[in-house]
């Protein structure tokens, strides 16, 4: 949720800093600021509010050329000048940024203040600084240690001291640290999307482990100074698939990478030969998928949207009983986990801590875990077994749209080759496999929708509340709609099964509600017809998001949005498409700030 960036060398460390936090203020953005050490002290600048208001008050120049800073996501205290990290110990000479949460602050906080200690911030990340200022080891390094031993809790640290100006300590426990290596100069971010501009050779730390970087290097060790040697590895995103380009917003950007990111999901993964997916990065083996018998599907938000359409996918074709449930409500209640249930984590930033903290509460009961994850490296497809990666590249938006795209695809990829090792014909394998090829392009076809959806948003954009229904994979795809359109329009919408308005939400139908109706060709379409029935007897408008050819949707619909058809199973791949043009435009019409909508962040790092 907040990012940090480190420094050390021979560059001047502001603009290195800077540009780092631009890339990490998608991950938090209600305040920012950064600690340099120069000439025997430390020099902070902090400000609330985005970055340009930090940017605007740093000095022009500056000899630090070591510095850590940081972009914050308020969770203890508001979002303030004071509030923003880095935070000093009271001599001033320890500087601290920090992602996660302390739980014991209050704790730690009262024992600091019996010794005298006077706060000058809320936030939990000040007690760190004069937590490690008060340890009496000689180095740095072991005094950080010493300090965290006493924290309950999350965090990935940076840490300067202005009178060791030649390193930066860092730890991780829970919330990622990635070292980025360079020409003798070293990094250190909590997102690699900070480091790309500069090197593409990283380390990850894991959870437990201290680190200290200076300008020719870095060691790793535990947190009692055993040293854990660590080579690094080659991140394969460059820095310019981060820029925004031409686009007016990422959102846009990332909306029209879909065709691109899908094929690369699909690319290496199709077995025609077989009529089956090949998935080589499972890491298990087929014995042991042979011997499933359930299939769970984790993860949050549109992540979880996305797991409530792969159980579709994994029932459909491998006629394996599959669920999806929020990672957050897994965890917390004592669930039942068998060995021959394969649990599927899904993750766009693979950081979110409720997705991470349920599968290791998986895997200490020694169930199999698969994450279906972006993020190469990341700590979720660390801690899975194997997985999927997703392939979409960098997704900079806050709201999902190519990662939830490409999870459903690599979730289809399961569910082929879970059923194509069961009783799938390969009939059928094979059709969904030329569906899949073709899925690029239908994606095009729906991009195309573009100009009716603008049309469409500038008509609704003023409602205060919209209905999003379906059936089936249909309603999987309702869900994610009005999430997408409440996260950046901040216009309340809800999803339901169609079946269920009868049941209590017609009561809230009529003239100003409009109601996106998700209704793919298949088996589900006369039910769907009956629900538009009802919606239009109670004169809610009503958009209807079908394939071409049912003249009665054309008929009683007050708009209809026409994508090509498709397999069944993929429909809702292409119709999200819509959706999200829909929400853009809704938001863009109403001036919202559609990348960073407000109270949200890229990768909750926290409960
Ligand atoms: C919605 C959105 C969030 C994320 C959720 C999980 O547009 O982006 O709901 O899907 O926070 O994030 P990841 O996929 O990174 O675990």
């Amino acid at each position: 949720m907040c990012g940090i960036i480190g420094y050390i060398g021979n560059r001047s460390a502001i603009p290195i800093l800077v540009s780092g936090l631009m890339r990490l203020e998608y991950r938090g953005y209600d305040s920012a600021g950064l600690a340099l050490s120069v000439r025997g002290s430390l020099k902070v600048h902090k400000a609330a509010g985005k970055l340009f208001r930090l940017k605007s008050i740093l000095p022009k120049r500056s000899g630090g050329k070591i510095g850590i800073g940081h972009t914050r996501w308020a969770t203890h205290g508001a979002p303030t000048d004071i509030n923003a990290h880095p935070h000093l110990s009271a001599d001033g000479k320890t500087a601290v940024v920090h992602n996660g949460i302390v739980e014991n602050a209050a704790e730690l906080r009262s024992l600091l203040e019996d010794e005298g200690v006077e706060f000058v911030s809320e936030t939990d990340t000040e007690l760190l600084a004069h937590l490690i200022a008060r340890e009496t080891d000689a180095s740095l390094e072991q005094r950080v240690g010493k300090a965290l031993a006493l924290v309950q809790g999350t965090y990935g640290i940076a840490v300067i001291h202005c009178d060791e100006s030649d390193r930066i300590v860092v730890a991780r426990h829970g919330s990622p640290i990635i070292i980025g290596v360079g020409d003798r100069e070293m990094l250190v971010a909590s997102d690699i999307a900070a480091l790309v501009r500069y090197t593409q050779q990283v380390v990850h730390l894991d959870d437990g482990e201290i680190a200290t970087l200076d300008a020719k290097g870095f060691r790793t060790m535990t947190m009692d100074a055993q040293p854990i040697p660590k080579s690094p590895s080659t991140v394969s995103w460059q820095d310019d698939a981060y820029e925004r380009g031409e686009y007016a917003h990422y959102m846009r950007k990332e909306i029209f990478e879909q065709p691109a990111a899908i094929a690369r999901t699909l690319s290496g993964r199709i077995e025609d030969r077989f009529h089956t997916a090949h998935l080589g990065g499972l890491n298990l083996e087929a014995s042991d998928l042979r011997d499933i018998k359930r299939v769970k599907l984790l993860g949050c938000g549109s992540a979880f949207y996305a797991g409530v359409a792969g159980a579709h996918f994994i029932e459909s074709l491998a006629r394996i009983p599959a669920s999806a449930e929020p990672a957050a409500e897994f965890r917390y209640r004592n669930p039942v986990i068998e060995r021959d249930t394969l649990h599927v984590a899904i993750s766009q930033s693979g950081e979110t801590l409720d997705t991470l903290m349920a599968i290791q509460e998986v895997r200490r009961s020694g169930g199999p875990v698969l994450g279906i994850v972006n993020v190469v490296g990341s700590s979720i497809a660390r801690e899975a077994e194997g997985g999927i990666y997703m392939h979409a590249g960098p997704e900079v938006s806050v709201a999902s749209t190519k990662a939830y795209t490409c999870s459903l695809v690599a979730l289809v990829l399961l569910a082929l080759h879970l059923g194509r090792m069961r009783d799938l014909s390969i009939e059928r394998g094979s059709n969904l496999i030329e569906a899949l090829k073709r899925l690029p392009d239908d994606i095009e076809s729906a991009l195309a929708t573009e100009d009716s959806l603008r049309d469409l948003a500038q008509r609704h954009a003023r409602c205060s509340s919209a209905f999003y229904i379906g059936r089936g994979t249909g309603f999987a795809v309702a869900l994610e709609g009005a999430q997408k359109l409440k996260e950046i329009s901040y216009i309340h919408a809800e999803a339901y099964p169609s079946s269920e308005l009868k049941h209590g939400p017609l009561a809230l139908v009529g003239p100003e509600l409009p109601t996106f109706m998700v209704m793919p060709h298949g088996a589900m379409l006369e039910k769907s017809i009956v629900s538009l029935e009802e919606v239009k007897a109670r004169k809610g408008p009503v958009i209807a998001l079908t394939h071409p050819g049912d003249a009665r949707i054309a008929r009683r619909a007050d708009s209809v949005i026409e994508i090509p058809h498709t397999d069944d199973l993929l429909a809702p791949v292409v119709m999200a498409i819509p959706l999200q043009l829909f929400a853009y435009h809704c938001a863009l019409a109403l001036g919202r700030d559609i990348d960073q909508p407000r109270n949200l962040a890229k990768s909750v790092t926290v409960e």
